[in-house]
């Protein structure tokens, strides 16, 4: 199962998520691969040494003839790999520009590789262009984070309209997994307000665990590392791993189905 994790607003922890929500699966004996497609490559600095990136997101897409193994690199996590991605991923858009294929290069990529995986998560740029409609196109669910603040649902409407443009010819399969309240902060009742609301545009698609906000979460990344084993006892650590456990329960309900449809 392939999950994107989708928002094309900056800063509201999709990076964060991605980082540690592929940790914590790993943890759990899931096979991983987390697909950096953020430009700024932040999840990639979190398990990779920059200087030793050769090939990358970027030749992915367009050095077809490149095999996969260049573009895996493993991490110290046992069971988790990534694919990094480096500032020459902004050029993607140009120079797919007027491809035909261009939005199913990523998804015909991958038919390769993702039998070697349980999960693959991807992470993407804030922006809804090419990079997260390819990712769309390729995965089987969305992960939507929403940071617990006051113009938290605004841009919603956008991507929940791509979402469904994806669903209508692409990729009809196309699952909504979940909605992740973010950045939630204890102490202010406009965070719970945010929660409530949150939880009632999107019902039970809203997951159970919520991402309060934890200076070692925001710490980890400097120290490339995963929350896990920076701030084991912390908040962010219980809560990602929680967090897991749900995304689990739910990917596999959607596997299920899938089989029972294909069958
Ligand atoms: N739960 C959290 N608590 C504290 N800081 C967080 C939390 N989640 C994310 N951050 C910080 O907020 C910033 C934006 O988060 P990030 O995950 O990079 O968002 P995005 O990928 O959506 O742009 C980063 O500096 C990150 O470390
Ligand atoms: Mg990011």
């Amino acid at each position: 199962m392939i999950v994107v994790i989708a928002n094309q607003k900056g800063g509201v922890g999709k990076t964060t998520t991605a980082i540690n929500l592929s940790a914590a699966c790993a943890n759990q004996g899931k096979r991983v691969l987390l697909l950096d497609l953020d430009p700024q490559g932040n999840s990639s600095l979190s398990f990779v040494d920059t200087n030793v990136i050769n090939s990358s997101a970027f030749e992915l897409f367009t050095e077809l003839q490149q095999p996969w193994e260049n573009f895996i690199y493993s991490t110290k996590i046992k069971r988790l790999d990534i694919v990094p991605s480096k500032i020459n991923l902004a050029k993607l858009e140009t120079k797919l520009v007027g491809d035909f294929d261009a939005i199913f290069r990523l998804k015909d990529r991958l038919e390769k590789i993702r039998a070697n995986y349980d999960l693959i998560f991807i992470d993407t740029p804030p922006t809804l262009g090419l990079i997260t409609v390819n990712a769309l196109v390729a995965a089987t669910q969305v992960l939507i984070p929403i940071q617990s603040s006051y113009f938290a649902l605004e841009g919603t409407d956008d991507l929940l309209e791509t979402i469904e443009k994806v669903r209508s010819r692409p990729n009809p399969d196309l699952d909504l997994l979940g909605v992740l309240v973010t950045l939630f902060d204890k102490r202010t009742a406009l965070s719970k307000e945010v929660e409530a609301h949150i939880r009632k545009v999107f019902g039970e698609k809203t997951f159970k665990t919520i991402i309060t906000r934890s200076v070692r979460l925001e710490e980890s990344p400097a120290h490339k590392e995963a929350i896990f084993s920076f701030a084991p006892n912390s908040s962010g650590a219980v809560e990602y791993e929680k967090l897991s456990k749900e995304v689990l329960e739910r990917v596999q309900k959607g596997f299920a189905v899938r089989h029972q449809n294909a069958a």
